[in-house]
């Protein structure tokens, strides 16, 4: 079985893509390879920070490596937080700093469309190219906070043609619809394809 390294210190994200994963490939987290420290995310895209993350692991390394950028793009505020998501309220906020920021942004507005956007940087050491995968899903942000699953700005959002936050459905259910489970879905297909 193929051998990838999962470049993140998200212990949430680790449980969610390994459990996509398993039986088509053997992750490692970081900790298992003895990598630590932060990694640097300085790009101003999705794509730029993916590569950027992949490719710090794979310098070290060696070994195929893949890496994952998420961003929150709310549409009544321009797209915003996107790349910037992780950061919206500050240096070394907390998810809840985050979700209280977004909550004050968004009051009164009627307009709560959003999306989640994921694109994944595969660095496979066979292949000469970094390839990419992006999945999205679409919703809104809720006006309080809902459930205690997940992560992140889970609790105030809703998915299209849900009733309930991303925080309230079990992990297999938000796994199956995320912008990262599409984004992973898209990395199975190809890893099965080229094993
Ligand atoms: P990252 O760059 O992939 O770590 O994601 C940036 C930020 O987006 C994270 O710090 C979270 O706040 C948010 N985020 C990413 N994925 C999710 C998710 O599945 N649910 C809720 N928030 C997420």
């Amino acid at each position: 079985m193929k051998e990838l390294v999962f470049a993140t210190n998200n212990k949430h994200k680790l449980q969610e893509v390994s459990e996509m994963l398993n039986g088509i490939v053997k992750i490692h987290s970081l900790a298992e390879i003895g990598l630590s420290g932060d990694i640097p995310e300085t790009a101003d895209t999705l794509d730029g920070n993916a590569l950027q993350k992949a490719q710090w692991v794979f310098e070290r390394t060696g070994m195929s490596c893949f890496a994952d950028d998420t961003g929150l793009e709310v549409d009544a505020l321009d797209g915003r937080p996107g790349v910037y998501s992780a950061r919206y309220a500050g240096e070394h906020c907390s998810f809840d700093d985050n979700i209280n920021k977004m909550l004050a942004e968004m009051d009164g507005k009627t307009n709560r469309k959003a999306c989640f956007r994921t694109v994944i940087c595969l660095i496979d050491k066979e292949e000469k190219k970094p390839l990419f995968f992006e999945g999205r899903v679409d919703g809104v942000i809720l006006t309080e906070r809902y459930g205690k699953e997940g992560f992140g700005y889970d609790p105030i959002f809703m998915p299209d043609h849900f009733a309930v936050s991303f925080a309230e459905m079990p992990l297999e259910v938000k796994n199956h619809i995320s912008h990262r489970g599409r984004a992973v879905a898209k990395l199975v297909e190809h890893l099965k394809n080229n094993k």
